[in-house]
């Protein structure tokens, strides 16, 4: 009797380390050790939002910002019809746990619902049509969750890759020209005046579209537009940006007065590529200990000059919690798995994390 007492206990004690060990804690989070510079943010769906992600979620991270479902398209799927289901979950969920949440996005190029570029004949809208869509749009979102989502990326992405362009060619600037920039940041200071509104942008480490996007963010707080802070997506690279461009970049934005927040961060062990492509004949994505090694070198240099700019860097979000699922897996190379967080495919801090978190206060 007593040997099968002590072999059940032995077993608990064994199930109970075990689901110890499958816990993602580490004793203190991201958002602890970063707690005199920045909130930490993480992108997220619904169905992070219970089990081991959650706790690992509530363990690092200070600020939620919806991967998708606040874009246009799943929020505001009929022009009559808003799906607030996913987006109200991440609301509650940030809103019980005491998290921050930055709204993401209210215009961009992408991911709209079918019906809103087009008017009811089927033809495409005016411009006057898409403005009384936008207003009224920003006002149901931004209304909902008042007092809830303290930031918003209002416009997102609106300069061209081609260097020889500005402003990016969509259906946005088709119609509207460059006035719907103005416009959206008009409306949603109106709808929210406490709200943070940012401009939103990827690549703007690189000298060349830095230049255009100093020019846009220029044109908007010299008219008076109230923009009040830029978003730097940071989907990088092991081999970009530099130190020096990534300081060069935020202390021009922070010289036009404007606050800067680190908003999709991740660090692919690929170079970047902006087209879509198959993987190619006998190419391999194995995330050898050199890759590692590059990709911990990168993050400390990144999070070193983040540190030395917290004047002007008020948040830090990584797009997507760990290397279980990132949107790089999927792109530019559909299947090629990619390992651009802090945390593995286990959910388990990788050597990288420790070395984010190993500085002095
Ligand atoms: O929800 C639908 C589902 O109903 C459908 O069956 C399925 C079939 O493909 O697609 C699902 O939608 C996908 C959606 O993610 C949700 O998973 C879309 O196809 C897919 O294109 C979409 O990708 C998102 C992408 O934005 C769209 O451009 C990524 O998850 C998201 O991480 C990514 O985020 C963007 C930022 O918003 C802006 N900056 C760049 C960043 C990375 O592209």
């Amino acid at each position: 009797m007593k040997k099968i007492v002590t072999l059940t206990a032995l077993l608990c004690t064994v199930g109970i380390s075990m689901c110890i060990a499958q816990t993602p804690k580490t004793t203190k989070g991201l958002k602890d050790y970063y707690d005199k510079y920045f909130y930490m943010g993480v992108a997220v769906a619904p169905q992070n939002l219970n089990g081991p992600q959650a706790d690992l979620i509530l363990n690092q991270f200070n600020s939620l910002t919806p991967e998708n479902a606040m874009k246009v398209g799943p929020i505001h799927p009929r022009e009559n019809e808003y799906n607030w289901r996913d987006a109200d979950s991440i609301v509650n969920f940030a809103q019980h746990h005491g998290l921050r949440v930055r709204g993401h996005n209210l215009c961009w190029h992408q991911q709209n619902p079918d019906w809103w570029f087009k008017d009811s004949t089927g033809k495409q809208a005016t411009k006057e049509l898409l403005y009384k869509r936008l207003h009224d749009h920003i006002f149901a979102v931004m209304k909902r969750y008042q007092g809830k989502i303290y930031a918003w990326d209002v416009v997102n992405e609106a300069i061209d890759d081609n260097p020889d362009n500005f402003l990016r060619n969509s259906l946005w600037y088709q119609i509207c020209g460059d006035e719907f920039i103005t416009k959206a940041f008009e409306y949603a200071h109106e709808a929210d005046p406490k709200a943070i509104l940012f401009y939103n942008e990827y690549n703007t480490e690189r000298p060349e579209k830095m230049e255009r996007t100093y020019k846009l963010m220029k044109k908007l707080v010299d008219a008076k537009v109230p923009v009040q802070a830029i978003g730097l997506q940071a989907h990088w690279s092991i081999y970009e940006p530099s130190a020096a461009e990534l300081r060069t970049t935020i202390q021009k934005f922070a010289s036009l007065g404007l606050k800067v927040q680190i908003t999709e961060l991740d660090i692919s062990i690929f170079p970047w590529e902006k087209e879509r492509r198959a993987l190619r004949p006998g190419e391999t994505f194995e995330y050898t200990p050199e890759l590692q090694q590059k990709q911990i070198d990168k993050y400390k240099e990144v999070f070193a000059v983040l540190r030395e700019n917290k004047k002007y860097v008020t948040g830090v979000t990584f797009w997507n919690i760990s290397d279980q699922y990132t949107w790089l897996d999927q792109y530019p190379v559909r299947g090629r798995k990619n390992h651009p967080l802090l945390f593995d495919e286990k959910l388990q801090p990788k050597k990288v994390f420790y070395e984010v978190v190993n500085f002095k206060k």
